[in-house]
């Protein structure tokens, strides 16, 4: 193969309103459960790839640096996508983050997205969809969601597969994100480790799987109804489980910190004053408020002042991964 041109994509990292915690098939990255999400348009992950016949291994940069498990977990995909394509060359591959990496900001997800929309571009492959999701989904659990804009939606099929489609475009239902970063550093147990170490040792991980499908299906009904109040309900209840989960595996995974709990109890607090805010936590110590839309100016007013908050963000509602520019 002639070297390609370098082709750059960005894509947004993406927060679970109801969340995957948990595989069926550690090898083939398959979630134990669906999950569905939305895309923030303010953060923004962006990855160069050039595939050159003279490189003998790729050559993988995250923020200017190069970490051996980040580089085998690229080349897994790119692996792939070079089957698909028929060619055997290496690339060269510079992602970076306008925002924390690794700190429950879903910046993985936003990577791989990224990545796989312009490795393909660069190979000049038209995947299909569902071919372009499951190659991101080796990266990560969480990367086809941020293939998408607005809402997505994952869900494990009963042959097995995984589909992952949008579920409702941000303009039909213009939520926003308040993120108050209380931490930006990298957290101890990887959402991968700690996945593992909750399926293996938790005693509430089966009844998590077996309740999840419910919660999807609540979860989609209050978007197609835009029930905001029934979807802060749902949402909440599910990352709650899932925190109970983590906290409860063993040794005990504890996301949160002081700041988390008191940012929980100001967007519990404006609720129950009739505000329509509902908060969600990741596997990070990050509270990210999803708000009703022009509805985020006294969310940050309440956040901001909290000590333990760094930073807030605020976030529409994003596209989808999209190549960017070819420097032919
Ligand atoms: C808590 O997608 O990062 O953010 O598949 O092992 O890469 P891997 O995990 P990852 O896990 C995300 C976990 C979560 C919930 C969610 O985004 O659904």
């Amino acid at each position: 193969m002639p070297t390609s041109a370098p082709v750059t994509a960005i894509a947004h990292p993406n927060i679970a309103l109801i969340k995957y915690w948990g595989k069926r098939d550690p090898v083939r990255n398959l979630p134990a459960v669906g999950s569905l999400s939305v895309t923030l348009a303010a953060l923004c992950a962006r990855t160069t790839v050039h595939f050159d016949p003279d490189l003998a291994a790729d050559q993988v940069t995250l923020n200017g640096r190069e970490e051996p498990a980040t580089v085998r977990r690229v080349a897994a995909c790119l692996d792939l996508l070079r089957r698909d394509a028929g060619v055997s060359c290496h690339a060269r591959v510079i992602a970076e983050n306008d925002f924390p990496t690794g700190a429950g900001l879903a910046s993985s997800a936003a990577g791989f997205a990224a990545l796989v929309t312009a490795a393909s571009a660069a190979l000049g492959l038209r995947l299909a969809e569902a071919r372009r999701a499951e190659i991101a989904r080796i990266g990560s659990g969480s990367a086809p969601r941020s293939l998408y804009g607005g809402f997505a939606l994952m869900r494990n099929l009963p042959d097995g597969g995984v589909l992952c489609e949008p579920a409702l475009a941000a303009e039909e239902w213009p939520l926003e994100v308040v993120i108050a970063v209380t931490d930006t550093g990298p957290k101890g147990v990887s959402s991968r480790e700690g996945m593992e170490i909750s399926r293996k040792t938790s005693p509430f991980y089966a009844e998590w799987v077996r309740g999840h499908e419910a919660d999807l299906d609540a979860a989609l009904s209050s978007l197609r109804r835009r029930d905001f109040f029934a979807l802060a309900e749902i949402a909440e209840h599910n990352c709650l489980k899932m925190h109970a989960v983590t906290m409860t595996s063993r040794p005990p995974l504890l996301y949160w910190a002081p700041a988390t709990l008191a940012c929980i109890r100001v967007v519990r607090g404006l609720r129950d004053a009739g505000l329509p805010v509902f908060f969600t936590v990741d596997a990070g110590p990050q509270l990210k408020a999803v708000c009703a839309p022009g509805g985020t100016s006294e969310v940050v007013a309440a956040l901001r002042t909290l000590p333990g908050v760094t930073r807030i963000i605020t976030s529409r509602l994003g596209q989808g991964a999209r190549v960017l520019a070819s420097d032919a």
